[in-house]
């Protein structure tokens, strides 16, 4: 069996995402601490199903795992594979089957998901609610894409700071504070018609739902931004992602103390509770991730997320990002990726992205590797720790694989 992401066979919690395209050997994905995985390819070589595949190995490893769906395809999950590619299944000891998942969402979302819960019981759905306080007022101008610097930006930011003096506070209070300003009638209805329809989404509530009741790890837990209606721009769907990864990070960070002081106590059992009120450590998986972390320009969730690749390692937060433009995806970010999962690419700016990050160890221009593999599913594997460079295959998927195009049929 071959591993990526350990150098050290004995101690190690691993599973299967692929085969060794020469040996013909099992690849294991190691998950004995978090890694900064990203998954590239071109159009359609297959990075939304091997974000998959990770997901169903984490499920399997019993480790939290948060998938943020940008576009809808990870809801089919809970149907088993009936692919032409699920009969290899079994041959990396797997079955195809339908996993349990959870699927985050809000309020105002149409009833599709209590539809698909008639379909199964192996869905569950949780609607997330933020509390208007947890949004600072330069968020909630992002999160209507406005600059602070234009007239309704300016009359938000202003609106939100003070409303924020008091400890907790609705979106009426501040629909309230912008009617005592003295801004333009036409900025005033602007902004109102945008706060309104987010309080009628039921984003925002008094109370704030507990992260450990939004997600658990005997799911998959998915957070749907499709959610968001479209005529939102990105703002929203960055917000919604930043906020979560704060409230999961500072949580993480909380536990990890009382880990490390249950590690070196006496009394390990006085602080089992606590612990176990919190977070696990946890994998935050992010597809067409360049949206959130781009090279160029700003989001809200760039800084969020160069910080989780950065300092996650302690409180024991992973992440992989697919996207199909490595070369455009923030260099930081980039440079903190430990093992690299490339299926085909051709773009010149997007092959010399990766091939700077290939280290000195390796002999062999990542490019020529890249360039020479063919097929969905099929990937060059950049390994920092085991300073390695492998061909391999990415296994089938035991789940549905979501997203496929549209043919033309009558229902
Ligand atoms: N490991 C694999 N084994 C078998 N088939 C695969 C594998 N990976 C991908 N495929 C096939 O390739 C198709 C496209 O894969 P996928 O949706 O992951 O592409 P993508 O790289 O995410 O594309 P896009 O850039 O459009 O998002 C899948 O629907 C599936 O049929
Ligand atoms: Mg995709």
């Amino acid at each position: 069996m071959g591993i990526i992401g350990n150098d050290d066979d004995k101690d190690t919690n691993s599973f299967i995402i692929g085969k060794l395209v020469e040996s013909e050997e099992l690849l294991n994905l190691d998950i004995s601490f978090p890694h900064v995985i990203l998954i590239s390819g071109k159009r359609g070589t297959g990075k939304s199903y091997s974000l998959g595949v990770i997901a169903e190995g984490l499920l399997e490893t019993s480790q939290l795992v948060l998938l943020t769906d940008t576009m809808n395809i990870y809801w089919t999950m809970f149907k088993k594979n009936t692919q032409n590619e699920s009969k290899n299944l079994p041959n990396y000891e797997l079955i195809s089957e339908g996993l349990p998942i959870n699927l985050i969402t809000i309020k105002s979302n149409d009833d599709f998901y209590e539809t698909v819960q008639t379909e199964t019981n192996l869905v569950r759905i949780t609607k997330l609610i933020l509390l208007p306080s947890e949004l600072s007022p330069s968020e909630w101008c992002d999160m209507f894409d406005l600059s602070i610097n234009s007239p309704m930006g300016m009359a938000l930011f202003d609106a939100v700071s003070i409303v924020s003096e008091k400890s907790s506070f609705s979106i009426s209070d501040i629909v309230a504070k912008l009617n005592e300003t003295e801004i333009a009638i036409g900025t005033l209805k602007a902004l109102e018609r945008r706060l309104k329809s987010v309080e009628q989404w039921g984003l925002f509530g008094e109370k704030g739902v507990k992260l450990n009741e939004l997600m658990d790890n005997r799911h998959i837990n998915i957070l749907d931004l499709g959610i968001i209606p479209r005529g939102f721009g990105g703002g929203m769907r960055n917000v919604l992602l930043t906020i979560l990864i704060r409230k999961i990070m500072n949580n993480r960070v909380r536990i990890r103390k009382y880990e490390e002081l249950a590690e070196i106590s006496d009394n390990a059992y006085l602080y089992k509770s606590k612990i176990r009120k919190g977070l696990l450590p946890l994998w935050l998986l992010i597809d067409e991730a360049h949206q959130f972390v781009p090279r160029k320009g700003t989001t809200v969730s760039k800084p969020a997320l160069i910080t989780w690749a950065k300092e996650g390692r302690q409180p024991g937060l992973g992440l992989v990002m697919a996207t199909q433009r490595p070369g455009a995806l923030d260099s930081e970010i980039l440079s903190q990726c430990d093992i690299i999962i490339s299926h085909r690419i051709t773009l010149n700016q997007d092959l010399k992205a990766l091939n700077d990050l290939s280290q000195n160890y390796m002999t062999q221009e990542l490019r020529y590797a890249i360039g020479e593999i063919k097929g969905r599913g099929k990937a060059i594997i950049m390994d920092d720790i085991t300073e390695k460079l492998i061909k391999a295959e990415i296994r089938p998927r035991k789940t549905w694989h979501g997203g496929g195009e549209r043919k033309i049929k009558k229902y």
